[in-house]
């Protein structure tokens, strides 16, 4: 059966600084995982045929660079758009804009930052991407942490209260099969 793979990237400098969105490098630790992902991805996949999409940011491209497989660099797989809250931590958030970080806490699936997107309008957006996945067969997709969340998901026909909480761990593979009765699903953690 095919497999569907996710990873987010490696940790990059602003999740080392807290602080959300942009277009910041890999750390040191962030690239140790994008040189230990191609084994990671061998022993999940073995011979099968592989192709990898990334986003358009630095962190995704990097994190892809050592493996051996074709690559696809998707627009529409870019994090969230955090507006005008991008590059701020989450205390910022909280201290210049008190209103919004109150109305996200409430409704995070629709809160919309200022200037920038919501939880549902990542899921339109990655509409094209999952007709497209669900066409192809292996595919690795190295993504971000509100992306990965929102295609979860739907692999797993979680609810949109759940969607903005799922755990997507950093330096972890996930494999998801999709079956007649529900996605298995088996995890990789690197060591790192
Ligand atoms: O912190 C990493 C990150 O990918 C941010 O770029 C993004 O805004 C955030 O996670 C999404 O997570 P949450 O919706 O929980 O803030």
């Amino acid at each position: 059966p095919r497999n569907i793979f996710f990873s987010r990237h490696g940790e990059s400098q602003y999740n080392v600084e807290g602080k959300i969105g942009g277009d910041s490098d890999l750390s040191e630790r962030g690239w140790a995982y994008a040189k230990a992902l191609p084994q990671l991805v061998k022993d999940a996949v073995g011979d099968a045929p592989l192709t990898v999409w990334h986003s358009t940011l630095k962190r995704t491209g990097q994190t892809a660079s050592f493996l051996p497989y074709p690559k696809l660099a998707w627009k529409s797989l870019d994090e969230l758009d955090a507006g005008v809250c991008d590059a701020m931590t989450y205390e910022e958030i909280e201290r210049f804009y008190p209103e919004d970080y109150a109305s996200r806490d409430e409704d995070k699936f629709n809160y919309r930052y200022r200037g920038g997107e919501s939880y549902r309008d990542v899921v339109v957006r990655l509409e094209p991407i999952i007709m497209e996945l669900e066409r192809q067969e292996n595919i690795l997709i190295i993504g971000h942490q509100a992306i990965l969340r929102a295609l979860y998901a739907y692999f797993h026909a979680l609810g949109q209260d759940d969607l903005p909480y799922i755990k997507i761990p950093l330096h972890t593979l996930l494999e998801l099969t999709p079956a007649a009765f529900g996605t298995r699903e088996r995890r990789f953690k690197a060591p790192i």
